[in-house]
């Protein structure tokens, strides 16, 4: 990538500066009220695998749904749907579909997070148009070089990979110089890219739902052909974990938190 178009080092630089809710800035008076509620939810949460099967307020699962979306994404580019299996025909059929797991069967309510990075492009043009006021104003030089010209680069994708390993072969003579960001290159990096966007959103939800008052639990367990068709998604679509949610029976809770050593899992270097 030519140095002009490291546009990531200074790219708010000509962006007018915008300062947000005051109460929303993150500092030592926003934790001593917010900081321990936090904690609560997030010990709180637990994969809960029995319920008693009633329905969340349709208000609560609206607003756990608008919390996840406020989760980060790469380049901001939102590459992923998040669908509430609402009627009780399509949740029968999507409990069936996760293997009629108790966690989906019992569930109030089940959700899909489904990763569409194949909707980059689409998903870029909205979001600039968002930007610019439909038009109205402009992207900064900055802004409008990193949408319009890096990001395009790095997640276009040619069936064939020849540009695909062009462009490994151009960030590994790059990265000689300097540091680089070096992935994604190929179709596999795209859905992993994809994933990790996705999965932020489903942590969020989670967390949202328990602060709402309702448990949760994540399910890997699904037959994936199934939900893809039973939500009529295209075949790009890949669902990256689908989620119950509603009011736990004391039996959902099927045992203590176990973790591993805090060793194995926080590297402090
Ligand atoms: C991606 C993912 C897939 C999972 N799949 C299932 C599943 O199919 N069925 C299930 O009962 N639990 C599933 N779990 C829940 C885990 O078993 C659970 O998170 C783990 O045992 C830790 O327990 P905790 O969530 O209560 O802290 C899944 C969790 C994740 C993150």
């Amino acid at each position: 990538m030519a140095k002009k178009d490291n546009v990531l080092k200074d790219m708010q630089g000509d962006l007018p500066a915008y300062k947000g809710d005051p109460n929303l800035i993150p500092n030592q008076s926003f934790a001593k009220t917010n900081g321990p509620a936090f904690s609560k939810v997030v010990e709180a949460r637990r994969s809960i695998r029995v319920y008693d099967g009633k329905r969340i307020p349709e208000s609560t699962v609206k607003l756990c749904l608008k919390e996840a979306t406020l989760a980060p994404s790469s380049s901001n580019l939102q590459p992923y749907q998040v669908y509430w299996l609402k009627s009780d025909e399509i949740k029968k059929a999507g409990a069936y579909a996760c293997l009629k797991q108790p966690a989906a069967t019992t569930a109030g309510e089940l959700f899909a997070i489904v990763m569409r990075g194949d909707l980059w492009k689409q998903n870029l043009n909205k979001l600039v148009d968002i930007m610019t006021e439909s038009g109205k104003t402009e992207l900064s030089p900055s802004v409008k070089s990193y949408y319009r010209s890096l990001i395009p680069k790095i997640m276009s994708n040619d069936p064939l990979g020849i540009q695909n390993m062009m462009r490994r072969i151009g960030f590994t003579l790059a990265g000689l110089k300097g540091p680089i960001v070096r992935t994604p290159v190929n179709r596999g990096d795209h859905r992993v890219w994809g994933h990790v966007q996705a999965a932020l959103v489903a942590e969020n939800l989670m967390l949202s739902l328990t602060a709402h008052g309702y448990d949760t639990c994540p399910m890997g367990g699904f037959d994936e052909a199934r939900i893809k068709k039973l939500l009529k998604l295209p075949a790009k679509a890949e669902v990256t974990m689908m989620i119950s949610a509603g009011n736990r029976k004391p039996e959902g809770l099927y045992g203590p938190r176990y973790r591993l050593d805090s060793d194995d899992l926080i590297k402090i270097i």
